[in-house]
């Protein structure tokens, strides 16, 4: 395999139907974390990591991650001519220097392992990292750079994981692994969304993955699984036949913004360490 990472693909065709109504007519991804929306913030994440290539699985409604991605010529020219000059450095620095983006339509939202298959002829066969936009991951250095220097290393596929509720196993891919050498162990079996009386542990499995391009064949060969979606996770129990996969545990904090819960969570701590009204957010939580 390659040793470095220059491919990211970023799932965002999801319904996002846990954030109805807002998510009607816009995309989950474009919710706004204070200023920024999720995506930019997956974005940013794999541009620190190195990765140049980035390539966004969308569906129907999704046009404003596109725009928001593009130049945006009259907005620039009005901040130029009226000169906002930060506010224009702002705008123009939302895609990171040297980055490319790239769009593949997937028709029908048939699962997360569908999404990603659909990003196979652009990734063509290299390996390739995927990031779910809506687990914001909080840390420094960031979560996909510590991936990156893993896999540089070790040369093998890496899912992030981390410990979950037992009563939440449900909502996620459920690793069996070795034990932690460092942030390293290697997996044993993986299943998706499992119930917890059924979880053979309580090692999940986060929306940052590194995958060698062998889960292509993989994918293009697994029957729909759990909720009649081509799911990822069979697809990765599939390449632990053939290859080593390790799960990787991640610095800092994740903020599962796919729920109301988690999203609010991220508004407030990244809220309260916002350089324009961080203070003075604290002072009305404080307060009330
Ligand atoms: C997906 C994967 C699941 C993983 C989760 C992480 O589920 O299918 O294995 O644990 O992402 O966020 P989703 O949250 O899209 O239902």
């Amino acid at each position: 395999m390659h040793a470095k990472l220059r491919k990211a693909v970023f799932p965002v065709a999801g319904l996002g139907s846990r954030f109805l109504p807002v998510t009607k007519a816009s995309p989950k991804e474009m919710l706004p974390i204070v200023d920024k929306p999720l995506i930019q913030y997956a974005v940013e994440e794999a541009a620190a990591a190195g990765i140049t290539e980035m390539i966004f699985v969308t569906g129907r409604n999704k046009r404003a991650i596109e725009d928001h991605f593009d130049k945006a010529y009259e907005l620039e020219t009005e901040l130029e001519r009226k000169g906002k000059n930060v506010l224009l450095d702002l705008v123009r620095s939302v895609l990171p220097e040297g980055v490319r983006c790239i769009y593949i339509r997937q028709a029908e939202p048939l699962g997360l392992g569908h999404a990603v298959l659909c990003a196979q002829p652009v990734v063509g066969y290299e390996p390739f990292a995927v990031l779910l936009a809506d687990d914001l991951m909080d840390s420094q250095p960031p979560a996909m750079v510590r991936m990156a220097q893993a896999f540089e290393r070790e040369g093998s596929s890496l899912l992030g994981v981390e410990e979950v509720p037992r009563d939440q196993t449900q909502s996620y891919g459920i690793v069996t692994a070795d034990r932690m050498q460092g942030d390293l162990a290697r997996i044993h079996s993986i299943v998706e969304k499992p119930k917890p009386s059924e979880a053979p542990s309580n090692l999940g499995v986060i929306g940052r993955y590194v995958l060698s391009p062998r889960i292509f064949d993989l994918l293009s060969e697994v029957s729909p699984g759990a909720g009649g979606e081509v799911q990822l996770t069979d697809a990765i129990s599939a390449l632990l036949v053939h290859e080593r996969v390790l799960a990787i545990r991640l610095p800092g904090k994740r903020y599962d913004c796919g729920s109301k819960l988690g999203y609010l969570q991220a508004t407030v701590e990244l809220g309260l360490r916002h350089p324009e009204i961080g203070e003075a957010f604290g002072q009305y939580l404080k307060l009330r």
